[in-house]
């Protein structure tokens, strides 16, 4: 998903002052949300769907939603406002730098919905599950922390697999054909759209040691 570049972004993300946070580093985020609670991170939240549907449901958890490109991030701060969810914070930044934001052990579940396939070989290690990057959720997940893990995409997912494996993660409830509607599962964006055109959908856990 990429919006067309909209001069003023920066100003227009200020309007979400509370709402869109400036990364933590170091982390300690039951400091920014007042309070200490389980903490879960989206990767990639595109326009917040997702993310504030699930806050509105666990109002005991505290949402961290990270999105790289501002004018996405923009159009997430919006639903997210018009939800009236208290416990998300939302981040203009990119997930490479995550175990700058969030401290050794802090997260408790890391969501990543439909991420960029980058198909080509030689991009392999931008995926978010690649084992680069599971290296570095390997620090920041707590002790028998997860990450809820879907894709349209076989090939990307096929890939997946075999980084958890080779990572040496426990993998449970894989599915290549997740129904739709399932008790407690939230659509996002791209699965409604991918839906509709009768693809399937790839779901599985990881859980980290
Ligand atoms: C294909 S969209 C999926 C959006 C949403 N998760 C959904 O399922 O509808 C992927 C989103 O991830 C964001 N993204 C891609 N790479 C990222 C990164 N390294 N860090 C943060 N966000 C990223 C993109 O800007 C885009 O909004």
């Amino acid at each position: 998903m990429r919006l067309r570049r909209k001069p003023g972004i920066t100003e227009a993300l200020k309007e979400f002052a509370g709402l869109v946070a400036a990364p933590r580093p170091g982390g300690g985020w039951s400091g920014e949300f007042g309070r200490p609670a389980p903490l879960h991170v989206e990767l990639g939240v595109g326009k917040g769907t997702f993310i504030s549907e699930l806050a509105a449901r666990e109002p005991g958890i505290n949402f961290v939603g990270i999105e790289a490109q501002p004018e996405v991030l923009f159009q997430a701060a919006k639903r997210v406002t018009a939800r009236d969810v208290a416990n998300i914070r939302l981040l203009h930044f990119d997930a490479g730098g995550i175990v700058d934001i969030f401290a050794p052990g802090e997260v408790r579940r890391l969501y990543i919905n439909f991420c960029d396939p980058w198909p080509k070989k030689r991009h392999a290690k931008r995926r978010l599950t690649s084992g680069l990057f599971l290296a570095k959720y390997r620090v920041i997940m707590a002790p028998g922390g997860e990450l809820f893990f879907k894709t349209d995409n076989a090939e990307l997912f096929a890939f997946s697999l075999e980084e958890f494996a080779t990572a040496g993660l426990e993998v449970r409830d894989v599915t290549f054909d997740l129904p739709a509607g399932l008790d407690g599962d939230v659509m996002t964006e791209y699965e409604m759209r991918f839906r509709t055109l009768g693809v399937k959908i790839n779901r599985c856990e990881v859980v980290f040691p």
